[in-house]
């Protein structure tokens, strides 16, 4: 049956409060229930998007009639403004058509090397038997690469700071991700105090850098530092030859430093837990790194010949997708797989859910890179594997993210293996991305080294 309403929540709230208690249980369960699922959300029905061809039809065929959600909206507008990640309709479209140069795989591929020597850099630091926080540790590597890839050099002065800003408004929006009842921004609570605090930092230091750069000029004549910035301010409207202004370079910025760090972070993290966990596919992992680069540092065009760290980290991005969900509103009626949404219906496409389910993935819980064979990607029904999203609004850091996470693992494993610190339980937490619950304290031994070979 396509759609199928859910029992009956509690009387004032829905099935919010389950929600809230352990969203991922409650989309694990939804998926049993059927294609297209209704709840209730206090007053509103809610609809969760479980088939392939559900997902397909709200983000990429029916994609006009549907908005970002007006809950993700208020929970990161205050951070992200009105950005690529939290814009919709002619706005949006104008944003993404000057935003995505900056991340075409040209322009891209001279991001590498950033990647390769901040991976490194972060390598130094690791000792032979000492414990790491890998969340941390993945986190430092893909700020600094954002940094340097977005700004050049204009902040390396002021990057702890920012590091430091962008991580406290993150960690205050991601406890506000789940909660659909919290306070507003602008009630001085202590934790909206300190979500401010940090916004005006990064403000400050953002309009900095934005009128270091201009310095008076626009458009062509921006000097090209071959960051992301550079083709900000350089890209201009095909109609009427507009730049952006200083509060959409603004917005752009927080947006990328905002979706471009954190998800990498939590892809690399899954990636060392799955390791930790196959000795096989490990062994597999350092058999072909070994063969192919030989001990030396990885470059972009090493990337075609490392098929197996093309599977290993498709299948992390399944089982472990860091945007584990997706929301969207409906702007107008419209009917999904027939089934009729009125406007204002919310709805969250499961991403995780559908990542999971053994109609698609035999035996979806074995991790297992070598399902990923040509046959069995051209097989895959669409709306049915989707990290980084489909449709218009898919990630404009798709090729960027992908390059950096196997060209940091590339570094890191061919120096080290990371084991998981024994009794630590893991076990995967709905925020703003999937993370592990407890953290993952990670114990370092330097290949070679006796410790590695035990
Ligand atoms: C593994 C890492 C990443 C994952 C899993 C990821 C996932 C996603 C997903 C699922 C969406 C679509 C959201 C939706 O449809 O509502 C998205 C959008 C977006 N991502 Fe990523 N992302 C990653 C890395 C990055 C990076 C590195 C950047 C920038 C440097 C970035 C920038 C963005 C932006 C700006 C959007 C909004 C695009 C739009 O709406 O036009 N992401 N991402």
């Amino acid at each position: 049956m396509t759609l199928t309403i859910a029992p009956r929540g509690q009387w004032l709230m829905g099935h919010m409060p389950q929600f809230q208690a352990d969203a991922l249980d409650f989309l694990t369960h939804a998926y049993r229930l059927g294609d297209i699922v209704r709840f209730r959300f206090g007053p509103f029905p809610l609809y969760v998007m479980n088939s392939p061809q559900a997902i397909h039809e709200v983000l990429v065929s029916k994609a006009a009639s549907f908005y970002k959600s007006r809950g993700t909206k208020g929970v990161l507008k205050p951070l992200l403004g009105t950005g690529l990640f939290t814009s919709d309709g002619e706005f949006w479209r104008g944003q993404r058509k000057l935003v995505s140069p900056a991340f075409h795989t040209k322009r891209i591929a001279r991001y590498a090397q950033i990647m390769v020597g901040f991976a490194s850099t972060q390598a130094d630091t690791w000792r032979d038997g000492a414990e790491i926080d890998t969340e941390s540790e993945m986190a430092e590597i893909t700020m600094h690469i954002i940094a340097k890839a977005g700004f050049d050099s204009d902040v390396t002065g002021d990057e702890h700071e920012l590091r430091g800003a962008v991580e406290e408004a993150l960690s205050v929006a991601d406890e506000n991700f789940n909660t659909l009842l919290r306070w507003p921004y602008w009630i001085p609570t202590a934790k909206n105090r300190r979500f401010l605090r940090a916004i005006a930092r990064l403000d400050t230091l953002i309009q900095r850098v934005i009128n270091d750069r201009r310095a008076g000029r626009t458009g062509a004549d921006i000097d090209d530092k071959g960051d992301a910035l550079s083709m900000l301010l350089a890209a201009v409207h095909d109609e009427d030859g507009r730049g952006m202004t200083d509060k959409q370079l603004r917005d752009e910025i927080m947006t990328l430093f905002g979706a471009g760090h954190e998800t990498t972070a939590k892809a690399l993290t899954w990636a060392w837990y799955v390791l930790s966990q196959h000795a096989d596919i490990q062994a597999r992992l350092h058999d072909e790194l070994d063969t192919v680069l030989g001990g030396r540092m990885p470059t972009m065009d090493d990337l075609p010949n490392l098929p197996y760290l093309d599977r290993f980290l498709k299948e992390v991005l399944r089982i472990y997708p860091p945007a584990w969900v997706t929301t969207r509103d409906a702007i107008e009626p419209v009917d999904v797989l027939g089934v009729p949404l009125k406007r204002s219906a919310i709805v969250i496409i499961n991403i995780y859910g559908v990542h999971r389910d053994p109609a698609i993935y035999p035996d979806p819980l074995r991790f297992d890179p070598d399902r990923w064979t040509p046959e069995f990607e051209r097989s895959l029904p669409k709306g049915a594997y989707l990290p980084f999203g489909s449709g218009p609004r898919v990630c404009v850091g798709n090729a960027f993210a992908q390059m950096e996470a196997k060209l940091v693992l590339a570094v890191l494993a061919q120096r080290f293996t990371l084991r998981l610190r024994p009794g630590h339980t893991v076990e995967p937490e709905d925020r703003f991305t999937l993370r592990p619950k407890f953290g993952l304290p990670m114990i370092v031994h330097k290949r070679g080294s006796d410790l590695a070979q035990r």
